[in-house]
C-alpha cells in the first residue's frame, strides 16, 4: 500500500496481543481522523488539538505496555524500538505545543502520523510481533500438588 494513503487496521495488523492490537486501533482511528482534519481544512479546529492531546496520551501508555512485553519476552532490539517510540512520541508532543501557539507545522504533522501508521505500525511492531504476545508468567511452585 502506498505511504500515500491512510490505513485502516485489519487482522494482518495484528501482533497477536489483544491490549496492544486494541491500543492500535484507537491509534488508527485517531490518527485517520487527524488526517482527516488536516486534508480538510480543519486544522486550526479545537478537535485537532483535542486529537492530538489524546493520540500523545494513549500512545505514552501503549508505548510503554509494549516495551514491557517486548522486554518480558526478551525482544533483542528493544533498544531500537524504545528510541523509535520517543522519536515518535517528540513529533506529536512538538505538533501539540506548535497547536498550542496556533502555528502547527501541517505538513510535518500528516508526515509524522503517516509514519506511525505505515512505518511503526505496519513495519516495526509486526517485526516484533513473536515477542509481542503475554508474557506468561510460570505457576507458583507452592501451588503444585
Ligand atoms: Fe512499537
Ligand atoms: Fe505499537
Amino acid at each position: 500500500m502506498s505511504d500515500e494513503h491512510v490505513l485502516y487496521w485489519s487482522p494482518a495488523l495484528s501482533v497477536g496481543n489483544a491490549d496492544l492490537d486494541a491500543q492500535h486501533i484507537i491509534l488508527l482511528e485517531i490518527g485517520r481522523d487527524m488526517i482527516e482534519l488536516l486534508d480538510h481544512g480543519g486544522a486550526a479546529q479545537p478537535r485537532l488539538w483535542s486529537l492530538l492531546n489524546d493520540f500523545f496520551v494513549i500512545a505514552n501508555h501503549h508505548d510503554a505496555l509494549e516495551e514491557k512485553v517486548l522486554a518480558a519476552n526478551g525482544y533483542p532490539s528493544l533498544p531500537e524500538h524504545r528510541a523509535e517510540h520517543v522519536r515518535a512520541r517528540e513529533h506529536i508532543h512538538t505538533a501539540l505545543c506548535e497547536a498550542a501557539e496556533q502555528r502547527l507545522n501541517q505538513g510535518r504533522l500528516r508526515q509524522a502520523l503517516m509514519n506511525w501508521m505505515h512505518h511503526h505500525l505496519s513495519e516495526m511492531d509486526l517485526n516484533a510481533k513473536p515477542f509481542l504476545r503475554h508474557h506468561e508468567h510460570q505457576p507458583e511452585a507452592a501451588l503444585a500438588c
